[in-house]
């Protein structure tokens, strides 16, 4: 890949941004459903299940049936929670982009690109608060599989604590999932420390034990 570079959201770029956010959160589906199966109250009845069949009907088929259908059932589960993030927030702040991040001060949308494709999406936008403090959340933070490991997260990352700091802002704070690795390791290596965690207000996400973690960059003065 050549260089890139960071410029504002436009119209044209609609499909594309979506698509690459849609993408990014899809993917971590198949690590969410591995941790599920390991949880005591998953494997467990799962077990029993699978054991109960064969002890009384002596029908290997029917145990093999058993696990396919919970296996099943539990994969749902774990898409069913991400597919309804991703359907919400495509009809939330992502729906009109420009309208949403463009058209207010305090908020912004940016994309990498390179040779003319999007290779990467951050978001900005003031977070509610009670306590008086300023601080902005830091967004849709997403790169497509093959321009990543390139620093390319990082810049984007910079790029909004540097608006934040334009803007008198005291903290950049965002929300992932305990299941991005990959996002832990990059914010504490630009200087976000984690605040606390928080269980999911699903009932099916807190049944897998689905928690959000939350990080924090304070912006010196
Ligand atoms: C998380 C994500 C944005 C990282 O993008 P990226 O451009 O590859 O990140 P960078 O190249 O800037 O990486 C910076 C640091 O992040 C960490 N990191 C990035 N990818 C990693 C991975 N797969 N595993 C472990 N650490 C990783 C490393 O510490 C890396 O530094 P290093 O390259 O010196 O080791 C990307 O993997 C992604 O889009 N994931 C899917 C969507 C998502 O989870 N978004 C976060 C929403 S909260």
């Amino acid at each position: 890949m050549s260089s890139y570079y960071i410029r504002l959201y436009q119209d044209t770029d609609y499909h594309i941004v979506r698509g690459i956010f849609a993408r990014g959160i899809k993917e971590h589906i198949g690590v969410a459903f591995r941790h599920t199966l390991s949880l005591p109250q998953i494997w467990i009845p799962s077990l029993v299940m699978t054991w109960l069949p064969l002890l009384i009907t002596g029908s290997l088929l029917t145990s093999i049936l058993a696990v396919t259908t919970i296996s099943g059932i539990v994969w749902f589960i774990n898409r069913r929670i991400f597919t309804t993030y991703i359907d919400f927030s495509l009809k939330d702040d992502m729906l009109d982009i420009q309208k949403y991040y463009l058209q207010s001060q305090d908020r912004c949308f940016w994309v990498a690109e390179s040779d003319g494709e999007i290779v990467g999406t951050v978001a900005a936008a003031p977070l509610k608060q009670t306590d008086g403090e300023k601080q902005m959340e830091l967004k849709r933070l997403s790169v497509p599989r093959r321009h990543r490991k390139k620093g390319i997260a990082t810049v984007l990352c910079k790029t909004v604590i540097d608006f934040a700091r334009r803007r008198g802002y005291k903290a950049v704070v965002l929300d992932t999932s305990m299941y991005q690795i990959s996002s832990w390791n990059l914010y504490e290596k630009i200087g976000f420390r984690r605040t606390h965690y928080c269980h999911a207000d699903d009932y099916w996400a807190k049944y897998i034990d689905f928690i959000d973690v939350y990080y924090r960059y304070d912006i010196q003065d």
